[in-house]
C-alpha cells in the first residue's frame, strides 16, 4: 500500500494550486459580490487542460485520471468555489462524451467543452418535477426523419447560459428508466433557449438557469450512445461527478481550517492566543480529523474509478460523508472567527454559503444514503 502521490500527480496538483491562488483567490470576493460569471477565468482553466481531465489526449483531452482531477478540483475550490463546480460539471460532460460518444462525436463535441470561447460542458437532467426521483422526465425527444424533436423544461442546470456543448437527457421511449436516451446540443441550436437564471444563495460566481426546448431538432447522428441508454449515461456520469463534488467541498473547507487556524493563533482573549484554549483546539482537530477522512474516502473512489474498477457505492460514500464534514467544519471555522466570521471582510461567511449546495447537488445526502444502502444491502448476506 503506498498513500504517496505519483510524481506526475503531484505536479499537478503544485500546478493548479499555484493558478489558483494566484489567479483565482485574490478575485473570488469580487465574483461573488458581483455575481458576474468569470468566463476569462474559465477560459484560462481551459487553457491549462483543467476542462476534460479525465478524457485521453488522442480524444481531445489531458488524461490525468481521476485521482488527479479529483485533487484539481479541490484546489479550484480552496481558492472559488465557483468556479471549481463550472469545471466538474465540464469535466463530467467531457467525460461522458468520451464514454458513451463515437470517434466521430469525439471530435465535433469534447472541444466544444474544452476550448473555445464558450469552453463549458453543461448536464442537462433536472426537471422541475424529475430531481432526485430523475426517471421521472417528462422532456420528449420524437424521430421526425432524420432527427430528434425535444420538448421540455430542464432546472437548475449549471452554466445554461455558458456552456459550450450540453448533455440532454429526455424521453424517447417508454416510461421508466429503459425510456430515457441522450443527446448532445450545440450552444445556440434553435429551439433551446435559457430560462429564468437562479438567484442563488451562494456559488453566485457559477450560472445556474432554467433551459427551455421549443421544438428543438437536433440530428440523430447527436444521440449519445444507443436509444434507451439515457438514463445510465446520466447515471455512471454522476458517479464520477460525485467524486468532484466532494472535492469541492474538501476544498472549501480546507479552505475555512486554514482561515480558522490563522486567525485562532492571532486573534488573543483573556490574555493568550485563543489557539491556545482547549474550546477552539477541539474545534480544530475536529475538523482537521474530518478533513482527512473525507479526503481519504474521496481518493479511495478515485483511485478504483483510475484502476477501472466498480465504485457506484464509494463515490457516494465520500460525497455524503465530504460534503456533511465540510459543511460541519465551515460552520465551526465561523464561530472561530465569531463576529468577524460573520461579516463580508472575511471569506468564512462565503465559504459557508458556497458549501450547503454541495449536499444537495449532483444527488442529495439522502440519495447518496440510498444508494450506499442498496449497495451494501446487496452485498452483505
Ligand atoms: N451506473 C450505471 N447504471 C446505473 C447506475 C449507475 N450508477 N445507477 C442505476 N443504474 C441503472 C440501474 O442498473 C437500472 O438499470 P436496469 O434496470 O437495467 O438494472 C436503472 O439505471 C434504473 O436504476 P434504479 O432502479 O436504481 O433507478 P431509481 O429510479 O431507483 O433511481 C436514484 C435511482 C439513485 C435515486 C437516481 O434517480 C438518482 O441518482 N437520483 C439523483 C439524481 C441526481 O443526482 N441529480 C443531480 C442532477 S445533476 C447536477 O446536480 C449537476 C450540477 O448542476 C452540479
Amino acid at each position: 500500500m503506498d498513500l504517496r502521490l505519483s510524481t506526475e500527480q503531484q505536479m499537478i496538483v503544485d500546478a493548479v494550486r499555484d493558478f489558483a491562488q494566484g489567479r483565482l483567490a485574490p478575485r473570488a470576493a469580487e465574483v461573488d459580490a458581483t455575481g458576474v460569471f468569470p468566463l476569462d477565468a474559465i477560459r484560462e482553466c481551459a487553457a491549462l487542460g483543467l476542462c476534460a481531465m479525465n478524457v485521453p489526449e488522442d480524444a481531445g483531452g489531458t488524461g490525468v485520471g481521476p485521482v488527479a482531477a479529483a485533487l484539481a478540483i479541490q484546489e479550484l475550490a480552496r481558492a472559488d468555489a465557483s468556479i471549481s463546480v463550472t469545471q466538474s460539471v465540464t469535466n463530467m460532460v467531457a467525460e461522458a462524451i468520451w464514454r458513451f460518444g463515437n470517434p466521430d462525436q469525439w471530435r465535433r463535441f469534447i472541444p466544444m467543452a474544452a476550448a473555445g470561447d464558450y469552453p463549458i460542458g453543461a448536464f442537462v437532467l433536472t426537471e422541475p418535477g424529475a430531481g432526485s426521483d430523475a426517471t421521472a422526465q417528462k422532456t420528449t425527444a420524437v424521430l421526425d426523419g432524420d432527427a430528434y424533436v425535444i420538448n421540455g423544461t430542464k432546472n437548475f442546470i449549471t452554466s445554461a447560459a455558458y456552456a459550450g456543448v450540453f448533455i440532454v437527457m429526455a424521453r424517447a421511449g417508454k416510461q421508466g428508466s429503459k425510456g430515457i436516451s441522450a443527446f448532445l446540443v450545440e450552444r445556440g441550436a434553435p429551439g433551446m433557449r435559457v430560462g429564468k437564471e437562479e438567484d442563488k444563495m451562494g456559488l453566485r460566481g457559477s450560472n445556474t438557469a432554467e433551459l427551455v426546448f421549443e421544438n428543438c431538432r437536433v440530428p440523430v447522428e447527436n444521440r449519445l450512445g444507443e436509444e434507451g441508454i439515457g438514463f445510465k449515461v446520466a447515471m455512471s456520469a454522476l458517479d464520477g461527478g460525485r467524486i468532484n463534488v466532494a472535492s469541492q467541498a474538501l476544498g472549501i473547507a480546507r479552505a475555512a481550517l486554514r482561515d480558522a487556524v490563522e486567525y485562532a493563533k492571532t486573534r488573543e482573549a483573556f490574555g493568550k492566543p485563543i489557539a491556545e484554549l482547549q474550546a477552539i483546539q477541539w474545534k480544530i482537530a475536529d475538523m482537521a480529523t474530518q478533513l482527512d477522512a473525507a479526503e481519504m474516502l474521496i481518493l479511495r473512489a478515485a483511485w478504483l474509478k483510475q484502476e477501472k474498477r466498480p465504485y457506484t457505492r464509494e463515490a457516494s460514500m465520500a460525497k455524503l460523508y465530504s460534503t456533511e464534514a465540510a459543511n460541519r467544519a465551515v460552520k465551526e471555522a465561523l464561530q472561530v472567527l465569531g463576529g468577524y466570521g460573520y461579516c463580508r471582510d472575511y471569506p468564512l461567511e462565503r465559504y459557508f454559503r458556497d458549501c450547503k449546495v454541495t449536499t444537495i447537488y449532483e444527488g442529495t445526502s439522502e440519495i447518496q444514503r440510498l444508494v450506499i444502502a442498496r449497495h451494501t444491502l446487496a452485498m452483505i448476506g
